[in-house]
């Protein structure tokens, strides 16, 4: 009767779990953390010690560890040879469900895992990841249930149609990725079109800019997504430049004020390009691009927008791109010393620059000056 009343709530609460999986993964695309979804949701369904996601990689011939759930993994990453002896290589070669009761009495495997991290595995349930094609393409292993039971047949049925569920899910993911890094690439090289032709170092430029732009936005509070998209979208923000003419952009002595509002119009034609896109990451270049000469009292171009007015991340910009324009050679300036325009951005602060911004620049400063060493020692 005790029994039968415990199982059924127990059951239950497994099926809420289940639900909660399913919603969990959908919508995830984001390859690392849906990995990470899954490992937790499968820990607490099962009740598991260790959970370890390996991922099959064919080049280096290895499993490895993307996934290490459990005491004393944090930072751990191990790898085994695929034509090992771990239980992991074993599942992983022949797609074969491993269950071992008891681990010390199992000769059939190495111990590689346990010395590696030193733990006492007990119990083990492992099986392999496969995708839509049928290929293997890593293991899902289970070690030590909290309730110190071995993993019984309910388990393993648990286990692969979790895994199924999460199998076609890691694909979208890993096609998403692919997409994503496809299109960080296309903006990428389409932000080295805007900005090689007035400047020697057009890479490092950029990813000056960029890493400035990640630091300030990490040190604002925003959240690791949106500080990556303020990050690759930074890149775009002289895409207006291609637009520009090489007499203005390549002069090397101080432009003509007519010279320079044309030059000023660089912001526009940015805006323009970018303008009603589709994706977040091109609706923050597009703000980036339109708002970031515009100035923190209202002395800048082309809106004369001041404060709050000009959007957060055209704020943020604005600080990344002085600093490191003021520390690069142009044809029209030579570079200043890192110290230097660090000084001009702190007495602009207010004025040019948005304050909680510069605050921001100088706590991240002692990191900033660390990639401007890099370059000197090249
Ligand atoms: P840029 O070279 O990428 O510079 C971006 C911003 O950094 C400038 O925006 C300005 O705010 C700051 N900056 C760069 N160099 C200096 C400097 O020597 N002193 C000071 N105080 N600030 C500096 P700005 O002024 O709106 O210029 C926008 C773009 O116009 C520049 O982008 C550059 O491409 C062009 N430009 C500006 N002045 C000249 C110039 O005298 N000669 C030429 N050939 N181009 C210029
Ligand atoms: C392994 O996968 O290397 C074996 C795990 C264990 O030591 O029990
Ligand atoms: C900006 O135009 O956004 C920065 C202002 C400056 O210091 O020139
Ligand atoms: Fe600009």
């Amino acid at each position: 009767m005790e029994i039968k009343e415990f199982s059924s709530t127990t059951a239950k609460k497994q099926l809420m779990l289940l639900a909660d999986f399913g919603r969990q993964l959908t919508g995830e695309t984001d390859f690392d953390k849906l990995l990470s979804v899954i490992a937790t949701q499968i820990s607490k369904i099962i009740g598991v010690k260790r959970c370890f996601i390996f991922i099959k990689d064919d080049k280096n011939k290895e499993f490895w560890s993307k996934i290490a759930r459990g005491k004393g993994l944090k930072h751990t990453e191990i790898h085994l040879p695929l034509n090992g002896d771990s239980i992991a290589a074993f599942v992983g070669r022949t797609g074969n469900t491993v269950n071992i009761q008891n681990a010390n009495e199992n000769t059939t495997f190495s111990r590689a895992l346990d010395r590696i991290t030193g733990f006492k595995t007990n119990s083990v349930l492992a099986i392999p990841l496969i995708n839509k094609e049928g290929n293997i393409i890593g293991v899902f292993q289970l070690s030590n249930k909290k309730n110190n039971k071995a993993f019984d047949g309910n388990d393993e049925g648990l286990l692969k149609l979790l895994a199924s569920l999460a199998g076609t899910n890691i694909e979208i993911a890993a096609l998403y990725n692919e997409v994503q890094l496809a299109n960080l690439e296309t903006i990428y090289r389409l932000a080295i079109t805007a900005e090689y032709r007035d400047q020697y170092d057009t890479k490092a430029h950029l990813q000056h800019i960029s890493e400035i732009c990640h630091k300030l936005a990490k040190d604002l509070n925003f959240n690791d997504g949106d500080a990556d998209i303020i990050k690759n979208a930074s890149m775009l923000h002289d895409i207006g430049k291609v637009a520009i003419s090489d007499s203005i952009l390549l002069k090397p002595g101080k432009l003509t004020e007519d010279e320079y509002n044309r030059m000023k119009m660089h912001a526009i034609y940015g805006g323009k390009i970018l303008e009603s896109a589709k994706s977040k990451i091109l609706k923050i270049a597009y703000k980036m691009s339109l708002y970031h000469h515009e100035k923190y009292d209202g002395s800048g171009y082309p809106f004369a927008l001041s404060g709050v007015h000009i959007p957060i991340e055209a704020r943020i910009l604005s600080v990344a791109d002085v600093f490191d324009a003021l520390c690069m050679h142009r044809v029209y300036k030579r570079p200043w010393s890192e110290q230097k325009a660090y000084e001009y951005i702190v007495d602009h602060s207010g004025s040019d620059f948005d304050p909680e911004v510069v605050q921001a620049f100088k706590r991240i400063f002692d990191d900033v000056k660390k990639m401007y060493y890099v370059k000197i020692k090249k």
